[in-house]
C-alpha cells in the first residue's frame, strides 16, 4: 500500500491468546499490501506461535526481549517506537490492555508502546466474560478517551467453548482499519459541526417522547473526522457512547436546545453533518408536575419542532450541509426531495426497514445523493466505514467547487 511516498511501517504487537494464529494471516496480508511489518511478541504469545513463523512472513527478525543485548543493539526499543507509522496490538489480551491503561511497561511490547508517538489500534480477543468484565471495559473507556483506537471483537464461537462477543475480527477487517488509520489527514483545516443521537421532548418532569436513535452514526462521523484531521464540535442528544477526547461535546436534550447550540456554532464551522434523529413533534405544554394516572384516555397535543437543517439551508453562507433521510418507502425520491427542499449538498438516505440498516445497529445500508442527482448506493457496511465514504464524497464536492471557482 503506498500511502504518500514512503513505505509505511506497521508494528504488530502479538499477545498471548489463541487468536495469535489470526495475527499470522494479518501479517501476510499487510506484507502483500506493501507495508513494512515489524512484529513484537510477548512471552505468552510465543507459547502459541513461534517467532519463526512471523519472521518468515515479515522478512524481519521478531522483537521479543527488552534485555536481549543483540536485539537491543541491532534494533533498540526507542528506534522501534520511532519507526512506527501505526502500532497495532492484535490480538490484545485483557492483561495487556490492563497494563497499558495502568501505565505499566514491563516487557518489550509495552515499553515500545509507551515510547511511540504513532497512533495505536487495539484489537481485543478473549472469552466473553473477560470481555464484559467491568474492569476491562473501564480500561478500554479510559484508553479510548486518551485517543487509542479500538476494534470491537466479533461475535461467534469462542475457543473457550462459549458463544458470544470476544473473537478477534477477521484479518481482512483489521487490514481495512489499518488502511483507514494510515490514510493521510485529508480533512485538516476543516471544522465540522456534527449532530448525533435522539432528541427528548418532555411530557412532564419524568417522561419524554423520543426515538430509537443510539447516536452511533453521529459518533462514527465524529471519530472519522478527527482521525482525518478535522476539528469537531459534536452536538449530541442523550447517548451512551464516549466521544474521542479531541471532540468538543455539547450535550443537549430537546430539539430546541439542539437548535440553539447548532445556530451558535454554525458561524465557526466549514460543514454541518446533521445525523441527529430530531423529534418532529413536541408536546405543546410540558407539565411542570408529574402527570397523574387516571381512568380517562389522556390526550397529548403535539406541535412541530423547528427543522434545524432547513433553517441552516436558508442561511448556508458557503458551508457544506449534509443531511440524513431515514425512509421506509420511495427511498431515493424522498431523499432527493429533502435534499432540494432543505438546500443541502449531500443527503445520506437509508431504508430503515432493511435488516442491517438504520437505528441502533453497528451497520448501515445507505445511498449518498448529491445535488446533481448522482447517487452512490453502498452495500452493508459498518457506520465507521460509512462515515469515511461520506467524507470522501464531501471532499470530492469541495474539489468540484474549488475547480468551478478557479
Ligand atoms: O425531514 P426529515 O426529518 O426526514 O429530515 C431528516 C434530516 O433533517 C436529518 O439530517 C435530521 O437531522 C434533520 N432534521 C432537523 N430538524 C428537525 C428534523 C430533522 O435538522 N426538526
Amino acid at each position: 500500500m503506498t500511502v504518500g511516498e514512503k513505505e509505511k511501517t506497521v508494528i504488530i504487537g502479538v499477545t498471548g491468546g489463541i487468536a495469535c494464529y489470526k495475527a499470522v494471516e494479518l501479517v501476510r496480508l499487510l506484507v502483500k499490501d506493501s507495508l513494512a511489518v515489524q512484529v513484537i511478541m510477548t512471552r505468552a504469545a510465543m507459547e502459541f506461535v513461534t517467532p519463526l513463523t512471523f519472521q518468515t512472513l515479515s522478512g524481519k527478525p521478531v522483537a521479543t526481549e527488552t534485555f536481549n543485548l543483540t536485539q537491543e543493539s541491532e534494533i533498540g526499543h526507542i528506534n522501534l517506537a520511532d519507526s512506527a507509522d501505526l502500532f497495532v496490538i492484535a490480538p490484545a489480551t485483557a492483561n495487556v490492555i490492563g497494563k497499558i491503561a495502568a501505565g505499566i511497561a514491563d516487557d518489550l511490547l509495552t515499553t515500545v508502546l509507551m515510547a511511540t508517538q504513532a497512533p495505536v489500534l487495539i484489537a481485543p480477543a478473549m472469552n466473553i466474560h473477560m470481555y464484559e468484565n467491568p474492569i476491562l471495559q473501564e480500561n478500554i473507556r479510559k484508553l479510548r478517551r486518551i485517543g487509542y483506537h479500538f476494534m470491537e471483537p466479533a461475535e461467534g464461537y469462542l475457543a473457550c467453548g462459549y458463544e458470544g462477543k470476544g473473537r478477534l475480527p477477521e484479518p481482512e477487517k483489521i487490514l481495512e482499519e489499518i488502511r483507514s488509520l494510515l490514510r493521510k489527514k485529508d480533512l485538516l483545516g476543516e471544522r465540522f459541526l456534527i449532530t448525533a443521537g435522539p432528541s427528548r421532548e418532555p411530557l412532564d418532569p419524568v417522561r419524554y417522547i423520543s426515538n430509537r436513535s443510539s447516536g452511533k452514526m453521529g459518533y462514527a462521523l465524529a471519530r472519522a473526522a478527527v482521525r482525518r484531521g478535522a476539528g469537531v464540535v459534536l452536538v449530541s442528544g442523550p447517548s451512551a457512547i464516549e466521544p474521542p477526547s479531541a471532540v468538543r461535546l455539547i450535550p443537549v436534550n430537546t430539539a430546541a436546545e439542539m437548535r440553539r447550540a447548532v445556530l451558535e456554532q454554525f458561524p465557526e464551522c466549514t460543514a454541518v453533518i446533521m445525523a441527529a434523529a430530531v423529534a418532529d413533534y413536541r408536546p405543546v405544554d410540558a407539565s411542570s408536575k408529574k402527570l397523574k394516572r387516571g381512568k380517562a384516555p389522556l390526550d397529548i397535543r403535539l406541535e412541530p419542532n423547528p427543522d434545524i437543517l432547513r433553517e441552516l439551508g436558508r442561511r448556508k453562507n458557503g458551508k457544506l450541509l449534509v443531511g440524513f433521510a431515514a425512509e421506509t418507502e420511495e427511498l431515493i425520491a424522498n431523499a432527493t426531495r429533502k435534499l432540494h427542499e432543505k438546500n443541502l449538498d449531500l443527503i445520506v438516505a437509508n431504508d430503515v426497514t432493511q435488516a442491517g440498516g438504520g437505528f441502533d445497529g453497528d451497520t448501515n445500508i445507505a445511498t449518498i445523493v448529491d445535488r446533481s442527482g448522482a447517487s452512490d448506493s453502498l452495500s452493508l457496511m459498518t457506520k465507521d466505514e460509512l462515515a469515511d465514504r461520506i467524507y470522501d464524497h464531501l471532499l470530492a464536492l469541495k474539489d468540484k467547487h474549488s475547480d468551478g471557482n478557479s
